[in-house]
């Protein structure tokens, strides 16, 4: 494993992104592709995109009024998303790809990385965009209550990532300052804007695809979510 890199501070918390970072969005894809043959691939890429294009109006337009909580902009995303393909979304494929969404299973690695990290003292957390109802449906599907110390959510303050004051949120909540806290993403531009903000981050490149084109770079990068235990020294990580 990679030393930490000269001039970083070793973190003593931890904090993930959570949909397709510690929830894997993989099953809702195969739904898809399920109710609308050929086109499953494409309806997922262009559902996400519209939910976090969604999330960033909602955010920047203003300042909350129109904002509306992610498990909303979840639904609005998909409904956009099958009228632009022109697939026929009836209520019932709609109930059961909304009811995926709610149910992810965790990738297979996150549990033994979660007590890996508390085994050493770390504190641990979610830092989502999710709603506290989704988060809270999420964690305990995939089996994680009580290994999470936090699990935070930029509803209470009506801003999604990447504002920095959703990113201000585990700062807060951990009482420490962003450098001494990893933040760990699966998506580049979240990856990206916790860099912003000043946190040490891990992007889990799960699907070798390019970074963010805009100068910064992750401090680290990786392929799963074992890479974040290279952040702390080898007496720690072994
Ligand atoms: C999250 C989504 C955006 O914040 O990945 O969990």
């Amino acid at each position: 494993m990679e030393k930490p890199k000269t001039g970083h501070v070793v973190p003593r918390a931890v904090l993930f992104d959570a949909y397709g970072t510690l929830f894997d969005v993989y099953s809702v894809g195969l739904l898809a592709e399920q109710l609308f043959p050929g086109q499953g691939q494409a309806l997922g890429i262009l559902w996400r995109d519209k939910q976090i294009e969604y999330t960033r109006l909602v955010t920047t337009s203003n300042s909350g009024e129109f904002y509306q909580p992610f498990w909303d902009l979840t639904r609005a995303g998909l409904r956009y998303a099958c009228k632009r393909l022109g697939l026929d979304l009836t209520t019932e494929h709609e109930q059961r790809l909304m009811n995926q969404y709610r149910h992810l299973s965790a990738f297979p690695e996150t549990r033994e990385v979660l007590q890996a990290l508390r085994a050493r003292g770390i504190t641990t957390g979610i830092l989502s965009n999710g709603d506290p109802g989704m988060l809270e449906v999420a964690v305990k599907s995939a089996g994680l209550e009580g290994l999470l110390d936090h699990v935070l959510s930029g509803d209470g303050i009506r801003k999604y990532k990447t504002h920095p004051d959703a990113y201000a949120l585990g700062p807060l909540a951990i009482g420490l300052p962003a450098r001494q806290i990893a933040f760990v993403s699966c998506n580049s531009w979240d990856a990206l804007g916790a860099s912003w903000y000043g946190y040490q981050t891990l992007w889990v490149n799960r699907y070798t695809l390019p970074f963010e084109e805009l100068g910064t770079q992750p401090a680290r990068t990786g392929t799963s979510l074992r890479e974040v235990l290279g952040f702390f020294p080898a007496a720690l990580a072994d």
